[in-house]
């Protein structure tokens, strides 16, 4: 004997209702990877504006280590050790631009990086930090 199927007991809309709850059960694990968090993004936007004053900066307080090109080779490179980081290696590794602003600010531990927190502004060190991230190899 047949049981009375679930669509009968639904009056007919039983097959429409059901897909939409598994439809909107089964959507979260299903979607996208979750969007980047605010934290993730420098809340600067790098926009013409922003990378010509980091460009600037760069060229005043960076270059001299980090090289015109950010390659790690500037003139006060030579002698240092660990030497300035080659921005074209590290930027690629996708440091999160949070990562890169706490640096730029604090400096980095047992090296010559001095932190910059008293002498560049918050919107400073993220227009400089706009402008080292175009240092990495375009993505493929
Ligand atoms: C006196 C030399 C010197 C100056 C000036 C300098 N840096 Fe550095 N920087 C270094 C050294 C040395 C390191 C350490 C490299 C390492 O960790 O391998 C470093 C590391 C960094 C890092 C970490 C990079 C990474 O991926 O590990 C960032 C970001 C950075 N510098 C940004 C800047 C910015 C922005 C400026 C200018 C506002 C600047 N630096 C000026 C010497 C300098």
């Amino acid at each position: 004997m047949r049981r009375p199927g679930i669509s009968n007991l639904l009056g007919g809309r039983g097959p429409a209702i059901l897909l939409a709850l598994v439809l909107g059960l089964a959507a979260p694990p299903l979607g996208p990877a979750p969007p980047a968090t605010a934290q993730d993004s420098s809340p600067v936007r790098a926009d013409a504006a922003s990378l010509a004053r980091g460009q600037e900066i760069y060229g005043q307080m960076c270059a001299v280590c980090h090289g015109i090109q950010g390659r790690g080779d500037g003139p006060l490179a030579r002698t240092m050790v660990p030497r300035p980081a080659d921005f074209r290696v590290h930027m690629a590794e996708g440091h999160t631009p949070q990562q890169l602003f706490e640096w730029t600010s604090l400096g980095v531990p047992e090296t010559a990086m001095p932190g910059y927190a008293a002498d560049l502004s918050d919107d400073d060190r993220w227009n400089v930090i706009n402008y080292l991230q175009t240092f990495a190899p375009a993505a493929q």
